[in-house]
């Protein structure tokens, strides 16, 4: 019953599809328990992506991340982690599945329009690096 941290990057928020990725998480199922809009500076960015350091994409990782306003989610519901990746589809919109929204809205394997964590210590982390726990509603 694990929460699930989802962001609607960038591209997605610029191209105003914030609306139709939601109506997917609500006819999935998915419980959207905590969301706010916010633009990501430099520093923020990087710590987010701290994992990622080193690797070859990094750096325009961070440039595309802080380009404009993100959406963020927690996500929650029976196996949320693992149902909003399964949603999300492949890193690179090219190996996603059809009706994953990565192949549908994804341009690019960086510019690919939603963010999910990966596991369930990534999604403890990566929720609170964005919401307090008063800004989450319960699981009652
Ligand atoms: O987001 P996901 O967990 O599927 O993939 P990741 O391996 O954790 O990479 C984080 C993000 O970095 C991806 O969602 C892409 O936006 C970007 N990325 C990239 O630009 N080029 C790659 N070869 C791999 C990832
Ligand atoms: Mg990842």
């Amino acid at each position: 019953m694990a929460n699930t941290l989802g962001i609607i990057k960038p591209d997605g928020m610029r191209r105003k599809l914030a609306g139709r990725i939601i109506d997917k998480v609500e006819r999935a199922g998915l419980i959207i328990r905590g969301t706010k809009v916010l633009w990501l500076d430099r520093e923020r960015a990087e710590k987010f992506y701290a994992v990622h350091q080193g690797k070859p994409f990094y750096k325009s990782l961070v440039e595309f991340m802080t380009s404009g306003p993100i959406m963020v989610l927690v996500l929650g519901g029976h196996g949320a982690i693992e149902r909003w990746r399964e949603l999300m589809g492949h890193t690179d919109p090219a190996k996603a599945k059809y009706n994953t929204i990565r192949r549908e809205f994804g341009t690019s394997i960086e510019k690919n329009v939603v963010h999910g964590s990966d596991s369930e210590t990534t999604a403890k982390v990566e929720v609170a690096f964005f919401f307090r726990e008063d800004e989450i509603l319960p699981k009652e």
